[in-house]
């Protein structure tokens, strides 16, 4: 059986972790060339890692060999948002899961569509009406935020004002703790950025408790009332539903969708977006297609296995890099040119080899919901008063 070209490195002193953070798109591109393979190997977080940049790899390891390939319950997302659904494995996770999507089903989702319209109308109108250029990266984020607060934990910025503030405070400081260093030390007149958010969790939860004692309403209602597995487990999932993470993941994809769209040469796109919805579908794959939001997931090779034809040792990491996977020239032509048309000719019916929101039977809970709010978000920014603002 073929090695995974690469080499895992010595521990510690071998390890690719910050080199890779800092650049993972440049990371990646240099070492497939380097090893004319798709699938290497390098150190990660300590730990030797297959990288997997090829849509047959990506299958394998999200699809077809997913009892194989299991989540990392030591990850950073168990340290800052408690026991979740990311991190479980077996049946635990599976439970989780069927308990968790019945929030996301058709009904849930048409019950807020009044809510959601309602948002995007307002900052989108604050958008257009500015009269100056706009960072809409920011304005997305914000529009995000207010999304997910009022749909997941019933606290509107119009009518709780503080309390709507005091959250995103504690969001933002939650969400950096993530990506610093997983310190926690507290000295007079000091604290890492680590030991702030788990400071930050704590209000949060407070907070989060408090709504789901107290709020029988829409999604903390619904929430409060599943079957879960023990008596912190609501109250975790909600922390993570109402994390930065989401606003996010949103506003990079808007903001990939307006710069894609805009300038007089995308007139013709812009309208026939607006025009046909099908066609406005092929849009946003192509959008998440050459500018997916999160780099990708992580595994743990459960036991010997092989990813495209090659070995991966019992014990290994394994991640998928989504930028990566979406120009595999195997699969995508021209990978990376913006070609809506490619959804409805050559790749008409493989949305599946898309992995933005992972694949298989671990991919995301809340897709259906991130596309029920693109596509109510994505309309008033194609309107020309709204995108002759953007910056
Ligand atoms: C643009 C928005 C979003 C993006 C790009 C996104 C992306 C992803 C990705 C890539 C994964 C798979 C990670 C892996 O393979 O390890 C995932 C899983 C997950 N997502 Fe999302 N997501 C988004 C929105 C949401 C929303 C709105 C929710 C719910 C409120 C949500 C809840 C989850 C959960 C619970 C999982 C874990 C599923 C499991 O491990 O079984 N996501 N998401």
């Amino acid at each position: 059986m073929a090695k995974l070209p690469g080499n895992a490195g010595v521990s510690v002193l071998g390890d690719k972790s910050l080199e890779f953070y800092r650049d993972p798109v440049g990371f990646c591109r240099q070492r497939v060339e380097k090893h004319r393979s798709r699938v290497f190997q390098c150190r990660l977080l300590n730990r030797p890692t297959a990288f997997i940049c090829s849509v047959q790899g990506m299958r394998e390891l999200l699809s077809e060999k997913s009892s194989l390939f299991l989540k990392d319950p030591t990850d950073l997302m168990t340290n800052m948002y408690g026991d979740t659904v990311v991190t479980a494995n077996g049946e635990e996770a599976c439970l989780l899961r069927l308990s968790l999507t019945s929030l996301f089903a058709g009904s849930c989702l048409e019950s807020s569509s009044d809510y959601i319209t309602s948002v995007c109308e307002r900052c989108l109108k604050d958008l257009s009406l500015s009269g100056q250029p706009a960072c809409v990266y920011s304005s997305f984020k914000r529009l995000g935020t207010e999304l997910v607060l009022g749909l997941f934990l019933n606290v509107q910025a119009d009518e709780q004002p503080e309390l709507y503030q005091e959250i995103v405070q504690l969001c933002t400081q939650h969400w950096h703790g993530l990506i610093s260093a997983p310190v926690n030390v507290k000295v007079p007149l000091w604290s890492s950025g680590f030991s702030t958010a788990l400071d930050a969790r704590d209000k949060l939860m407070d907070i989060i408790k408090d709504k789901l004692e107290n709020d029988t309403q829409g999604f903390v209602g619904r929430l409060g009332s599943l079957p879960l597995p023990d008596s912190n487990s609501a109250s975790q999932h909600l922390l993570l539903f109402i994390s930065a993470l989401i606003p996010k993941a949103l506003a990079s994809l808007l903001t990939s969708f307006t710069l894609a769209l805009s300038g007089n040469e995308q007139e013709k796109t812009r309208r026939r977006a607006m025009e046909d919805p099908d066609y406005l579908h092929r849009v946003l794959l192509e959008v998440q297609r050459l500018w997916p939001p999160f780099i990708g997931g992580r595994r743990i090779a459960d036991q010997d296995a092989t990813l495209a034809g090659l070995h991966v040792p019992k014990g290994y990491g394994a991640i998928y890099i989504s930028h990566s996977v979406h120009r595999d020239p195997e699969v995508f032509q021209q990978p990376d040119s913006f070609l809506p048309e490619r959804w409805s000719g050559r790749n008409a019916g493989q949305e599946h080899f898309l992995c933005s929101f992972g694949s298989g039977p671990r991919s995301c809970i809340g897709i259906k919901l991130t596309n029920f709010f693109l596509k109510l978000e994505c309309l008033p920014i194609l309107q020309p008063a709204c995108l002759c603002q953007c910056v």
